[in-house]
């Protein structure tokens, strides 16, 4: 079982993010001792912004890029491999801004590639290759966006999200949404974070149940 965890929170210490994916993590492998973690951090890894010769070679079909294009194009690749390769994708990060952070959009931007996460049919629809894999996204938010809050519009991260990969197959995933957590009450940031706990352990025991 190959798990590609993560995370975009660039705190390094004290981000509630991290502290939930590693949480469903630790959960999983209670249960399974030997899962094999992939753990990028994108905001210490970050993908670079994408240049116009990544997406000439982008679109050149694989037959004819020359071993610049290759060059290029061989970061994604790489993230691609590792995305297809795992069985459960857990992503964890804040809201920034009302949406993702930067290097979690750039992680994006280099994993939606025709021919590898995605393939183009021959009536002009897309296929997405990411549909055997099971998804998770984990998102910390100060306020509270949650439907029937004033702020519930505001929320640009969990349609960018579920657009993005739904556009690479996975038309399930699972969201964790985790607010308000800037709160001054404290109690209410320590339930909600009790509630992402509860959340992580039912979505950690029914995947383990599906394999
Ligand atoms: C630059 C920045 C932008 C933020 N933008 C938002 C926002 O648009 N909406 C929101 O609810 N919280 C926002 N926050 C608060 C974070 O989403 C929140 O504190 C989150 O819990 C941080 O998660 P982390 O501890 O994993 O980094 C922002 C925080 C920062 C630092």
């Amino acid at each position: 079982m190959r798990v590609m965890q993560v995370d975009a929170s660039p705190k390094r210490a004290h981000s509630s993010s991290k502290m939930l994916s590693a949480y469903f993590i630790e959960r999983l492998r209670k249960s399974m001792p030997d899962i094999d973690v992939d753990y990028m951090d994108t905001s210490i890894e970050a993908p670079p912004h994408l240049t116009p010769a990544f997406i000439e070679a982008m679109y050149t079909p694989a037959t004819d890029r020359s071993l610049a294009m290759k060059q290029v194009l061989s970061y994604s690749d790489k993230l691609c491999a590792r995305a297809l390769m795992a069985d459960m994708l857990v992503c964890a990060m804040p809201m920034y801004n009302f949406c993702m952070p930067s290097s979690f959009k750039a992680f994006i931007d280099h994993l939606v590639r025709l021919n590898l996460t995605y393939t183009l049919n021959a009536d002009g629809t897309t296929t997405g290759n990411l549909s055997r894999q099971k998804i998770l996204f984990i998102t910390t938010r100060g306020a509270d966006l949650r439907p029937g809050s004033p702020w519930q519009k505001m929320d640009a991260l969990r349609p960018a999200l579920t657009a993005a990969f739904s556009f690479m197959g996975a038309d399930d995933p699972v969201f964790v949404d985790v607010q308000p957590l800037e709160s001054h009450d404290a109690v209410l940031k320590a339930t909600v974070l009790d509630q992402a706990r509860l959340s992580l352990d039912s979505i950690a025991q029914r995947w383990l149940a599906d394999i």
